[in-house]
């Protein structure tokens, strides 16, 4: 077993963190804020990942993870040290790599013996040549550190389990006695190691994201022109999931994706490919689908309804994904502004995510309307002349076409994870608008009463 220290502790390094403990290591893990460092000794998780406390109490309890912001005494004596601090996006769509910069010189003058740094971090391919360098040039002490590339490709919401699970481990380095020392250390986990260089494993992390990320732009491309020609985009998706070349996941279609990777990693590799004079036309596409995606059901109000002005809007779904508090470039950010604007009032529900949207958006009136957090489905519903789904959480899921029908005061439904099946809404009576399938009923205008449907 062997020492291992972990710099941050965001969903990439406390996930690490906690796993290696799991298996058996003995971990350290470095954050600079104090409170957050509190928090984690007192077992509790600054993210929200399922099984994750579970994790750290029996871990640290046991003794095998703690937690500190003291990161030399955590760094100079490690065999292993794994970084997983931020790459956030620039401006120009490039990765920031401060943070990892400030932890290579945190290395560079806290090490004491022969070590590993191991970077999980997603960085543009040849920068752990960079780190390396960087690392040796400020060293204090005459030991052997070396950089080896690990990216992570945990999916938020089941980050335990798919770092337990993983279905591969990507390891690049640049010598034997990086290859073995990294090998040995995630052994235990038992699972399939893809060994290459450097630069292929940062290039493997940006090619598998960016891959995912244009499946759902396809398949979401493909929805649009569903609806223009009557064919059905999840029949569609079925149809295509039998061809093992294929694969079945990740084809649904909806309002695009969000979260801290996808969007971040589209962008780094269209710049890397563009700072080295080649233009990546599919990852742009890409980008481009996904754009025009997020505003999809806004659109599709927007031609149904003559104003939202004064209305009650039910929205069902604030984060990016079901299972993770984070909003990241979730749909809802885009989506809501443009509700506001319209002067709709309303009435936003989301199990675990409500808080950290009021952050963002404070409950009361914006601009010509207003927001308010519900903890209950049906209070959002109640009354509301219309309802927009952004997030497939599982009670939104579980709510039926006839409880739209019975608690709005107009049942005008725009789903943008293709939720409910048409059928059940049309029977129910609901006027149910999804993506990339033929709408369900029409509220008649009378019915609406106290506002305007146009033809759509
Ligand atoms: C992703 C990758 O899955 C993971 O391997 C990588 O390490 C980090 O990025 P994550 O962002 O947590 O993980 O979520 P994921 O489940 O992949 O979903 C990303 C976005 O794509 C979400 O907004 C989701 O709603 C959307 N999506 C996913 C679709 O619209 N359709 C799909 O079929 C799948």
């Amino acid at each position: 077993m062997y020492k291992i220290a972990v710099a941050g502790t965001g969903y990439v390094g406390l996930v690490a963190g906690v796993c290696f403990a799991e298996i058996g290591h003995q971990v350290t893990c470095v954050d600079i804020d104090e409170q957050k460092v509190d928090l984690m000794k007192s077992g509790v998780s600054p993210i929200f990942e399922t099984g994750l406390e579970e994790l750290m109490q029996t871990n640290y309890a046991a003794g095998r993870i703690t937690y500190t912001t003291d990161f030399k005494a955590a760094y100079q004596e490690a065999d292993a040290i794994f970084i997983g601090v931020g790459t956030p996006e620039q401006p120009d769509g490039s990765a920031n790599l401060s943070y990892i910069a400030t932890v290579a010189r945190q290395i560079a003058e806290s090490v004491e013996n022969d070590c590993l740094v191991v970077v999980k971090s997603t960085v543009p391919v040849g920068t752990n040549d960079k780190v390396e360098q960087f690392i040796q040039d400020f060293l204090v002490k005459d030991v052997k550190v070396e950089v080896a590339s690990n990216p992570e490709f945990l999916a938020q919401g089941s980050a335990v389990h798919n770092t337990l699970h993983a279905e591969r481990i990507i390891i690049g380095t640049e010598s034997k006695w990086s290859e073995e020392l990294l090998t040995k250390i995630y052994a235990p986990f038992h699972l399939p190691i893809v060994s290459v260089n450097r630069r292929s494993a940062e290039m493997i992390k940006y090619a598998s994201n960016d891959f995912l990320a244009l499946k759902i732009s396809y398949m979401n491309d493909i929805a649009n022109l569903c609806e223009l020609v009557g064919a059905d985009i999840q029949d569609v998706a079925k149809g295509m999931s039998y061809d093992e070349r294929i694969g079945s996941k990740f084809l649904n279609a909806g309002i695009g994706f969000g979260g801290s990777c996808f969007p971040k990693d589209t962008k780094a590799l269209e710049y890397i490919a563009k700072q080295n004079g080649y233009e990546l036309k599919t990852v742009k596409a890409a980008i481009d689908v996904n754009k025009e995606q997020k505003t999809m059901l806004y659109k599709k109000a927007s031609k149904r309804l003559i104003t939202l002005n004064g209305l009650k809007v039910a929205v069902l779904g604030l984060t990016f994904k079901p299972g993770t508090d984070d909003l990241r470039e979730a749909a809802s950010l885009e989506n809501i502004p443009l509700l506001l604007e319209q002067g709709a009032d309303i009435y936003a529900y989301d199990p675990v995510g409500a808080e950290s949207f009021a952050k963002v958006h404070p409950e009361g009136k914006q601009g010509k309307g207003s927001i308010t957090y519900v903890s209950h489905i049906e209070h959002a519903l109640e009354e509301a002349n219309v309802c927009f789904v952004f997030t497939e959480w599982g009670d939104v899921k579980a709510v039926t076409p006839e409880t739209f029908k019975k608690l709005m005061r107009t049942p005008l439904v725009f789903d943008g994870r293709n939720m409910y099946r048409v059928e059940d809404m049309q029977e129910a009576g609901v006027e149910y608008h999804s993506i990339g399938r033929k709408p369900a009923s029409r509220v008649s205008v009378k019915e609406s009463n106290n506002y305007e449907l146009q033809n759509y």
